[in-house]
């Protein structure tokens, strides 16, 4: 079989603004090098050298400094742009390629970055060797605000994480990184000034500011702004277990361990408060070179303010009936902190109250509704309503969110343009340092398309043909998404029948409304099961259905579905000693016993379409109702393998 070059059309995500193909292929071998013309900088020249380390983790190819002849790439750049990646900045590019160079053309530094991601995504194995295909391409993005944000505060993530994390946003054209930095389960930064909130808020994970400072250079290296989130006055357990004093109840206050939404609140009626967050802002802002500061803001609790005499004294004196009204006050005096530090204030979309400037960000996680509302009233806004990984929903759903549409779509150009992009959720309370990367990958690069590429770029079998290329490229830039799922199939079987586990693992999903049901999670328990290293959409079922789409037609097709099937069905016998074995997989082991059975379901469908024989009455209901039976939920997984058996068994009864 000949290793065919894929088309760029089905390498690259996101999709360009415009894209011409032309004839023959660069090839790109031992001696391929990258020339920087024109305007050039440390940032240029150190991206430069991570993309040949990047094509070389892509390709094998020992791209030695030496050998670099004559240049294939020539990056042509007009300027720095802005020192520190800014929201709205120019990240366009153009990039010609035609058979015996390459030429990248931009206006920024980040121009550039974005053109480089693209020609990353390129090079590809061809018949002769590694390649990238002719072709002309002229992009920009759609919108100028595209995030990820990772909880570091729920499960501690280490530097290294945020760093590979940092990369592969990189690789597919994300620019924010929204870092969430405290809640009520840690307090993860350094304070000089009030160190007992690193000290007691943090069980002793936590940033150093040095390791934040070299987080913000090694995003702004990769033209990606780094938003920090200090969410106040909810979620501020863990600050309250350092300084009860600024809370609205006496304490004391332990870091919380449990996920939810707990009373600790912070005193909004006290000048004491916002003399502590005055001094911590001043400590910690400069931190982050950014224009916008996340203040939170989210899922405030009254309780403690109502049980509170003085606080509801205040209230009465202030007109501040409310909790509502509570929290608008404080969010007003703490908008005038966040501004003496020269930033400007991100809030979730709770905070959106008609009496804070225009100049303030909604960041909403309710809906495009608050999203439309803000916009109508000259806020500008991003979504994450709709990207939240944590929910486990197929990428196909993140896809299809556009922060344009519901009650956004309606709005006027000039109120659209006040919405500035979106940015995919990844909140930490069901995973942790080591599978947090499975569960941000790849699904975060279709929600980067939908925010990159043009709003008619919409179809879902096109997304899912480039997202698994990409999701493959993508552990070149070191990030362990697809690593991570086979290191831990080993660890679960120690080694032992590791590939029939791998069986059960394609045709599982991770199934997070069972998850919630069946345990009391704390950050105490670990995330060390099946469920923990499954997608929340396999994609060798993906590809089954596929072929189940052409088994009417195609002997090749049934061929690979009988295959499949078989191994199914005799899978379990051989797996079931090292499920019943383990505390890690008992759990399992219904849902092998049910994966034989949809194998045998799979081949009796096939017998009967094979031999042009209608299944007997009652075959087809009895069969759906077994399909049913095995795709209820088990161990917080959904055995997805009856979804391809379903099609077969349909197409059986219907001759
Ligand atoms: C949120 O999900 N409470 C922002």
């Amino acid at each position: 079989m000949v290793l065919q070059a894929a088309a760029p059309s089905e390498s690259l995500m996101p999709l360009p603004a415009k894209m011409t193909l032309a004839e023959g292929r660069l090839a790109i071998g031992p001696d391929f090098g990258i020339a920087i013309t024109g305007f050039s900088d440390d940032r240029l020249r150190a991206a430069a050298a991570r993309l040949r380390v990047r094509i070389v983790h892509q390709t094998g190819l020992p791209l030695l400094p030496q050998f670099n002849a004559a240049p294939a790439l020539t990056i042509a750049c007009r300027g720095a742009g802005p020192a520190v990646p800014a929201l709205g900045e120019d990240e366009s590019y153009t990039l010609d390629v035609t058979a015996e160079s390459a030429r990248l053309s931009a206006p920024t530094v980040t121009g550039a970055l974005r053109g480089m991601a693209t020609f990353a995504q390129l090079v590809a194995p061809g018949p002769d060797g590694y390649a990238v295909p002719a072709l002309h391409i002229e992009d920009s993005p759609r919108f100028a605000w595209r995030g990820l944000m990772i909880d570091a505060a729920r499960h501690w993530m280490p530097v290294g994480v945020i760093e590979r994390n940092l990369e592969a946003m990189a690789a597919v054209k994300l620019n924010v990184f929204h870092w969430h930095l405290s809640d009520d389960q840690g307090f993860r930064v350094e304070s000089k000034v009030f160190p007992l909130l690193h000290q007691k808020g943090s069980d002793g994970l936590f940033y150093t500011q040095d390791q934040i400072r070299h987080i913000v250079a090694f995003a702004r290296d990769r033209g990606i702004r780094v938003v920090p989130e200090f969410d106040i006055p909810g979620h501020t357990t863990a600050w309250l277990a350092a300084y009860p004093e600024i809370g609205s109840a006496p304490g004391p206050y332990k870091i919380e361990r449990a996920w939810g939404i707990f009373e600790p609140v912070l005193d909004p009626t006290r000048d004491e408060t916002y003399a502590f967050l005055g001094k911590l802002f001043a400590e910690i802002i400069p931190l982050f070179p950014d224009e916008y500061f996340h203040i939170g803001g989210d899922e405030v609790v009254d309780k403690q303010w109502k049980a509170n005499s003085r606080i509801q004294e205040f209230g009465a004196r202030n007109n501040l009936a409310t909790g509502h009204d509570l929290q608008a006050y404080f969010n007003k005096r703490v908008l005038q902190l966040v501004t003496r530090n020269g930033r400007k204030m991100v809030g979730w979309d709770e905070i959106l109250r008609p009496d804070l400037p225009t100049d303030i960000v909604v960041h909403s996680w309710r809906g495009q509704a608050s999203l439309a509302e803000g916009a109508s009233k000259g806020y500008r806004g991003i979504l994450s309503y709709g990207y939240y990984l944590d929910h486990l929903r197929p990428a196909a759903v993140h896809y299809a969110n556009d922060p344009l549409s519901g009650k956004a779509a309606s709005l006027s150009a000039a109120e659209s343009a006040r919405i500035l992009g979106g940015e995919a959720c990844m909140w930490s309370e069901y995973v942790t340092a080591e599978n947090v990367d499975s569960r941000i990958w790849p699904r975060t690069a279709a929600i980067a398309e939908r925010l990159w590429s043009s709003r008619d770029v919409t179809d879902p079998a096109s997304m899912y043909t480039r997202m698994r290329a990409v999701s493959l490229n993508l552990e070149a830039t070191g990030i362990q998404h697809r690593a991570y799922t086979a290191r831990n199939l080993e660890r679960l079987s120690g080694g032992v029948r590791t590939a029939e586990l791998a069986v059960l693992a394609n045709a599982v999903e991770a199934n997070r409304l069972d998850l919630l049901r069946r345990r009391r999670f704390t950050s105490r328990v670990p995330l060390n099961r099946l469920v923990d290293s499954v997608p929340p959409e396999s994609e060798s079922i993906r590809a089954l259905e596929e072929t189940a789409r052409n088994a009417a037609s195609s002997a090749a097709a049934r061929a690979e579905l009988r295959a499949m099937f078989t191994r199914w069905r005799d899978n379990d016998p051989v797996l079931r000693p090292v499920l019943q074995s383990s505390f890690l997989l008992r759990e399992v082991a219904p849902i092998s016993e049910n994966l034989a059975s949809a194998g045998a379901i799979g081949l009796a469908a096939l017998g009967y379409i094979e031999r042009g024989e209608k299944p007997f009455a009652g075959w087809l209901d009895a069969q759906k109702a077994a399909l049913a039976e095995i795709e209820k939920p088990c161990a917080e997984l959904t055995l997805a393998a009856p979804r391809p058996v379903r099609m077969l068994v349909e197409l059986a009864a219907s001759k």
